[in-house]
């Protein structure tokens, strides 16, 4: 049996503005979405993934490597998938079951695939699945660490996010986002009101640039601040939640240095960067406002 996993993902800012072209910076957290395989005697594929809410994504990957490698079909094949995240939080369980499917096939066959090959075969796929998306996710799955991402699939750049002195509090809204839907959304009020729109993207991307200098020079205050801003548009924009900004407002209340939500919105999860000190009391806070605390790290390792 060979067995493969993919982190989850959290995006430290830059959501929507990316689906457009622009950078983000996305980090690889601690959730690994497991995939075995393993000949089995009756022909055919079993798939067997209790905790992944959609296996679409598992047989388009498995197709996309049937037009590759040939199957020993008359064998056939079991595939289980494990995951601890089960896709409620929004850390991207689709990519990372992707990815790992993807990944595992090739291993389990004995045949290479770079990350660059990898990275495309998987954005193929999950577009091929879910028709949107900037592939931030994808790479994050693959590459893991900490990147500065464009479209196009190579990391702009690997970022050494230091969690000495701080860490990202996340709590989950007990809401489960429609990526797809909100991805729509914003599409058709850019296609409305393209100059706002493309106004806000611009005005993210900016404090997206300014982020990665921030991380570089571990000026976690200027940080903070720019994941406040970079909120402030993504509310502008329409995608956050009542339920998004009460954790927000009570972890910052807390002594969080800045707050946003991660992702799509409309839902998920919202993080926080917050100095060693005040871990407690952010978690504390975030609980009061009806939140859920989600322990993860950030800097996870790549697809292995
Ligand atoms: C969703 O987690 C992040 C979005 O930017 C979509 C994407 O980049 O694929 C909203």
């Amino acid at each position: 049996m060979l067995t493969v996993s993919a982190p989850g993902k959290l995006m430290l800012l830059g959501e929507h503005a990316v689906v457009y072209g622009y950078p983000c910076l996305v980090t690889a957290v601690s959730e690994r979405l497991e995939v075995s395989i393993e000949e089995k005697e009756a022909p055919g594929i079993e798939i067997v993934a209790p905790q992944v809410k959609d296996t679409r994504f598992v047989d388009a990957a498995i197709t996309a490597v049937k037009k590759r490698i040939k199957f020993l079909e008359e064998k056939g094949l079991k595939i289980t998938t494990r995951s601890p995240f089960s896709g409620v939080y929004g850390f991207g369980s689709s990519s990372a079951v992707t990815v790992a499917t993807l990944f595992g096939l090739f291993k389990f066959f004995g045949r290479e695939i770079s990350r660059r090959e990898l990275f495309d075969l998987a954005f193929k796929t999950v577009l091929d699945v879910q028709r949107v998306g900037s592939g931030f996710d994808v790479a994050a799955a693959i590459y893991g660490g900490t990147i500065l991402y464009g479209k196009g699939g190579q990391p702009l750049e690997e970022v050494e996010l230091s969690t000495k002195d701080v860490t990202l509090v996340v709590g989950y809204s007990g809401v489960k986002s429609n990526t797809v839907a909100i991805v729509n959304e914003v599409a058709k009020k850019r296609k409305e009101y393209p100059e706002r729109v493309e106004r806000i993207f611009k005005a993210i991307a900016d404090f997206v640039g300014k982020a990665r200098k921030s991380i570089a020079d571990e000026d976690w205050v200027s940080l903070g601040k720019f994941m406040n801003f970079n909120q402030d548009y993504l509310r502008d924009l329409g995608v956050s939640t009542e339920k998004l900004e009460a954790l927000i407002y009570a972890a910052k209340g807390a002594g969080a240095l800045g707050a946003k939500l991660s992702g799509a919105g409309g839902g998920d999860c919202m993080i926080a960067l917050v100095g060693k000190n005040s871990i407690n009391d952010v978690e504390a806070a975030i609980v009061s406002a009806g939140g859920e605390v989600v322990r993860v790290a950030v800097n996870e390792s790549g697809v292995s």
